[in-house]
């Protein structure tokens, strides 16, 4: 009794201390914007804008300040906000205090950290929402998710800035999705496509695209999502039905890595001790199963149940 007790305890424990898997994921806690992110705010990003970031994006913005001419990549217009409203907060800040490389940007685009302590960056940020258009509302840009397990890739590609900040329809990369059992990856013609160009002559994690085109090799990609081989997952049912690829995969478009909680589940496994009755693990059969049940009631839909059409 009394071990079942500590158990709950712990279980409750971790669970509020937010080891919580995505599938289940509220918001993720964000710094606070300074105590009143009002026109004290407001006035100190713009004068810390001037200072440090208009000599490369301009007085206004635009990306064409005096320095601008003189980069490959060509600094970001910020007012644009078809492209920057959806990026998150800690995004943008992690790029102005850590660089564009480490969002796998070109390196062309410096880190503040010697210069701006995470507050100023936070208010030179509100600047530059204060400057987009169309105009920014905070709904626009949910925070990044991080799911555990995050794979080391070949390269270092970005679906928050593909998928979520240029909205680069998923099919357009997975165009297999629809009409087969695999989504499937995007070759790297299809890379080239954009990039013997675009990044081409100052950014490292393209040159490591480039490389791959010249030597005719495909890119590595370290596998994410994958069911046992005896098991049959065929795509094309799904997303025709449909069934949205965030249901099953998680927000890809607001993760910096692709990655998912499939392994072992020890905290899993605790909730079940402490007699709470979580949601099925990703991948699992029972989360399968689970689906397929409510789909066919709430949705008419035929998904099966027996063994064979997912076993053979
Ligand atoms: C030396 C020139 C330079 C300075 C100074 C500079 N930037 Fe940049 N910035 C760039 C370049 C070049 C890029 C484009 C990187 C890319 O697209 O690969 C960029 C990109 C960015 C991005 C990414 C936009 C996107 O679409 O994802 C943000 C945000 C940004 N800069 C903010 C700032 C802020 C804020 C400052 C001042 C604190 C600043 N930059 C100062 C050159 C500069
Ligand atoms: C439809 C055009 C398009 C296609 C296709 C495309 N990209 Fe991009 N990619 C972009 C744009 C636009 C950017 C932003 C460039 C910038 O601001 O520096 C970008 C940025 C990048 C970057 C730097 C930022 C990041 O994501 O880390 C990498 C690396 C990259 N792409 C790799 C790839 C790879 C690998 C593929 C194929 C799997 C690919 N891209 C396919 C348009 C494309
Ligand atoms: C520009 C091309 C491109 C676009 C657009 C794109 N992806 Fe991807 N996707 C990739 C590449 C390249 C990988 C392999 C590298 C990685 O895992 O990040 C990948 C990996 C994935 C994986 C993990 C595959 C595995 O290994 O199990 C999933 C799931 C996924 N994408 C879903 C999506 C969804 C959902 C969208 C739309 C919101 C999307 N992708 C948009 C190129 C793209
Ligand atoms: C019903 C759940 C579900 C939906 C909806 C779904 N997927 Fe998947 N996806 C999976 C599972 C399960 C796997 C592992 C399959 C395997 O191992 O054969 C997977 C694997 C993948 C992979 C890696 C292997 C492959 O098939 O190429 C990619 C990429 C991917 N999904 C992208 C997408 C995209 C993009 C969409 C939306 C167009 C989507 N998925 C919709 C469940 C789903
Ligand atoms: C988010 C909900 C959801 C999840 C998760 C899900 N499915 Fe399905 N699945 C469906 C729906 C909906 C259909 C039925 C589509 C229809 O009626 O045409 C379906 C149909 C199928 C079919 C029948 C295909 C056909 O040709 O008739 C198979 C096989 C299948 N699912 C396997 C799986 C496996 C294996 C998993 C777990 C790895 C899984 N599904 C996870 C919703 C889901
Ligand atoms: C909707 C698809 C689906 C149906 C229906 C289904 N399974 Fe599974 N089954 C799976 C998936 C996915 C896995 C892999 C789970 C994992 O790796 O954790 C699995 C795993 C298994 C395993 C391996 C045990 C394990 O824990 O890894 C056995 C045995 C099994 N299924 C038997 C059955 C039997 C018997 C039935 C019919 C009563 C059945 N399955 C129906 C999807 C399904």
């Amino acid at each position: 009794m009394r071990g079942r007790r500590t158990l709950h305890a712990l279980a409750v424990a971790l669970i509020l201390s937010g080891c919580v898997v995505w599938t289940s994921l509220a918001p993720r806690f964000q710094p606070a914007p300074p105590a009143a992110a009002g026109v004290h705010d407001l006035e100190a990003g713009r004068a810390l804008y001037v200072r440090y970031c208009a000599v490369c994006h301009g007085q206004t913005g635009r990306g064409d300040g005096t320095s601008a001419a003189g980069f490959a990549t060509k600094p970001a217009d910020l007012t644009d906000g078809r492209l920057m409203n959806a990026l998150p907060d800690e995004f943008l800040v992690g790029i102005v205090l850590r660089g564009g490389a480490a969002e796998g940007l070109s390196p062309a685009m410096p880190p503040f950290s010697g210069f701006l302590g995470a507050a100023q960056a936070r208010q030179v940020i509100l600047h530059v929402r204060a400057i987009a258009s169309p105009p920014f509302r905070p709904e626009m840009a949910p925070p990044l998710v991080t799911a555990p397990r995050a794979p080391r890739q070949p390269i270092f590609f970005s679906h928050v800035i593909h998928a979520g900040s240029f909205q680069l329809a998923c099919q357009y990369c997975h165009a297999d999705a629809r009409r087969s059992e695999y989504a499937g990856l995007p070759s790297v013609e299809r890379c080239m496509g954009c990039h013997k160009i675009i990044g081409a002559q100052d950014n490292p994690e393209i040159a490591k695209l480039h490389d791959f085109a010249r030597r005719g090799r495909p890119i590595p990609w370290v596998r994410v999502f994958k069911v046992p081989e005896f098991t049959f997952f065929p795509h094309a049912p799904h997303v025709r039905f449909p069934v949205a690829c965030q249901t099953c995969h998680g927000p890809i478009e607001r993760m910096r890595v692709v990655a998912a909680d499939t392994g072992p589940a020890l905290l899993h496994d605790l909730k079940i001790l402490a007699g709470f009755r979580p949601p099925p693990r990703v991948l699992t059969m029972g989360w399968c199963i689970a689906c397929h049940r409510e789909q066919n009631a709430t949705r008419a839909a035929r998904a099966p149940l027996d063994c064979v059409t997912c076993h053979h």
